[in-house]
């Protein structure tokens, strides 16, 4: 095998004895790896992050809620959030307790908090609608509520759940009515919540809106915990080198805002961060094959088998993702060129990267995608009734496992019904 572009992963020792090409024939194209590795490191890095001794660290299970994945969460002592009926029921069959799960829900039917409430499973709602809904439903219980802080921050304007122009969480002005619901009936307020936006490079926002939701804390006086949110960005671009977030630093001065908040609040309050894409996303790699090259226009195409019911991040929100390449021949490619590689689905915005510059690539190239751990195979769908692709892990000791089964045509027409004959 020819690795032609390996700098990222060889660094990582990703692949560890085993070749993405082998992989590839093993397991079928296109395939998403993970490493328990990196992915058991990331999460002991974020469970380090404070000093502060009541702090907890939910991962944020929708970058990705592999089975497997989850367990090794729970292995790891971590928490959980969960957005739907969904990810609690994963989250409860990879072995947490109902403790241990926070159901952030978002304009959520009755049905869908009973399931929660059956389950122990505590209560995040984010409007006054849905905290009457949920009074009406489980007088008495208690309840956590998503604030709206007033500072946003991510990589994307789709992604930026604080502030302006998001339909999350509840304005501070409301904090009065917020009191009345909660009197009317008899909720007991546990905690409060909130969720900046997705993917931060830079500390100071993060800061600000922990300081946001601190000042609204003061207006509840026996709060049981306050759950920072997640967004903790990952260097994209590592091919040039990115910076990574520093970590620490946050660290070291959210510990000292703690600090004084707490002899302010007058109680050791539980402090919770929820981070997905920090967790997970580097700890997975996307292999697709290469199966036809050519020009059209200006533009050189690269085809392959990624197309956006497998990765839709680039399509929905423009990102970026590094990309890698292997060869089995020995070909050689002596020279580079700029393409712009897609997917194989019958839409022209099915690009995975544009103006990309890479050794001259061939038909039956290994192409491998960096940092697809999160909100990558959780984000695929069967369009063109394309089969969602399989997942494996490469386990601390090397050895490969399946982790989920590549869809199968049976997948594709299982919930149909034919209309007979
Ligand atoms: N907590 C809440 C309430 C959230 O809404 C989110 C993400 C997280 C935690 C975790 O955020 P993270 O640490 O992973 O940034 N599909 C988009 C990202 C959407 C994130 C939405 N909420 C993407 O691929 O970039």
């Amino acid at each position: 095998m020819q690795k032609l572009v390996s700098k990222v992963t060889d660094s990582l020792n990703f692949y560890m004895d085993n070749s993405p090409i082998d992989l590839v024939e093993k397991y079928g194209s296109p395939l998403y790896v993970y490493n328990e590795k990196i992915l058991r490191d990331r999460m002991r890095e974020v469970k380090n992050l404070l000093d502060y001794p009541k702090f907890y660290v939910n991962y944020s299970a929708k970058a990705n809620s592999n089975l497997a994945i989850l367990q090794i969460a729970k292995q790891e002592n971590m928490h959980v959030d969960a957005m739907s009926p969904g990810e609690i029921y994963s989250e409860l069959m990879a072995g947490f307790s109902p403790e241990e799960i926070f159901y952030i829900s978002n304009n959520v039917s009755k049905e869908e908090m009973l399931y929660a409430i059956e389950k122990g499973v505590t209560i995040s709602v984010d409007s006054i609608s849905q905290l009457e809904q949920l009074g009406k439903i489980n007088k008495g219980s208690n309840v956590a509520i998503r604030f709206n802080g007033g500072i946003g921050a991510g990589h994307h304007e789709k992604v930026i759940t604080c502030g302006e122009n998001t339909k999350f969480g509840v304005n501070p002005e409301d904090i009065p009515l917020v009191k009345e619901v909660l009197k009317k009936y008899d909720l007991n307020l546990v905690g409060i919540n909130q969720h900046i936006g997705s993917l931060f490079m830079e500390p100071d926002k993060y800061i600000l809106g922990v300081r946001a939701i601190l000042e609204i804390a003061k207006n509840f006086k026996d709060l049981d915990f306050i759950d920072l949110g997640g967004g903790f960005g990952i260097p994209y671009h590592k091919l040039e080198d990115e910076k990574r977030l520093d970590l620490k630093s946050l660290g070291k001065e959210l510990d000292a805002i703690l600090k004084e908040f707490v002899l302010e609040y007058g109680k050791e309050i539980k402090i919770k961060v929820e981070p997905g894409r920090y967790i997970v996303a580097e700890s997975g790699v996307l292999l697709g094959t290469v199966h036809a090259v050519k020009n059209n226009g200006k533009e050189k195409y690269v085809g392959t088998d990624i197309g956006f019911n497998v990765l839709a991040r680039p399509v929905m929100y423009d990102s970026h993702h590094d990309i890698e390449l292997y060869r089995k021949s020995d070909e050689k490619s002596k020279i580079e060129e700029e393409v712009t590689v897609v997917g194989n689905i019958c839409e022209t915005g099915d690009i995975i990267a544009k103006g990309r510059v890479l050794p001259k690539i061939k038909e039956e190239d290994i192409i491998a995608i960096l940092d697809t751990g999160a909100y990558g195979q959780v984000m695929s769908s069967n369009y063109n009734n394309r089969l969602r692709p399989a997942e494996v892990l490469i386990r601390e000791n090397g050895e490969v496992v399946l982790i989920r089964e590549r869809d199968n045509l049976e997948d594709i027409v299982r919930k149909f019904i034919s209309l007979g004959e």
